[in-house]
């Protein structure tokens, strides 16, 4: 199964309408885009609760890494430079932090609030290798967006 991206879209626009509860919102995306997609193997938030530091927030799939500092990993890369990160092969990726060994390939996106602000990170793991396209980045950044941004 390969995610409809519109129909997730406008699934997630319903299930978060009039919602403000960061955690609330987080949940449900995770939940969503989860089980949209036989590639996403984990899928969950990294919140940054100070600056340079990310601690996990609402996930699926197996153990996540508590706590990732700015200057680690995938998702630290992503919250510092404020860049989508999206990992062919983990193993060729400096620093990536293995909470699971069965990855292969991961997507992250930078989350913002309505100033801009990076307030946490969208991390996807595959244990395919290479699963993730820039489409992927591009529909899954508009839905992070919309419900973020507004
Ligand atoms: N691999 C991530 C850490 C989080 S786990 O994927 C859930 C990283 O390198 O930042």
């Amino acid at each position: 199964m390969t995610a409809d991206y519109d129909t997730l879209a406008k699934t997630i626009a319903a299930l978060t309408e009039g919602e403000t509860d960061q955690v609330a919102l987080m949940a449900t995306i995770t939940c969503e885009v989860h089980h949209a997609d036989d590639r996403f193997d984990w899928t969950g938030f990294y919140r940054v609760t100070q600056p340079g530091l990310l601690k996990i927030g609402p996930y699926q799939g197996g153990h996540g890494c508590l706590v990732i500092p700015f200057d680690r990993g995938v998702c630290g890369a992503a919250a510092r430079t404020g860049e989508v990160q999206l990992v062919p092969d983990v193993e060729a990726f400096p620093g990536h932090i293995a909470c699971a060994t069965s990855t292969r390939s991961e997507l992250v996106l930078p989350v913002r609030d309505a100033s801009g602000k990076v307030i946490a990170v969208f991390d996807i793991d595959s244990n395919q290798p290479d699963a993730f396209t820039d489409q992927d980045a591009t529909v899954l950044g508009a839905i992070l967006t919309d419900v973020f941004a507004r």
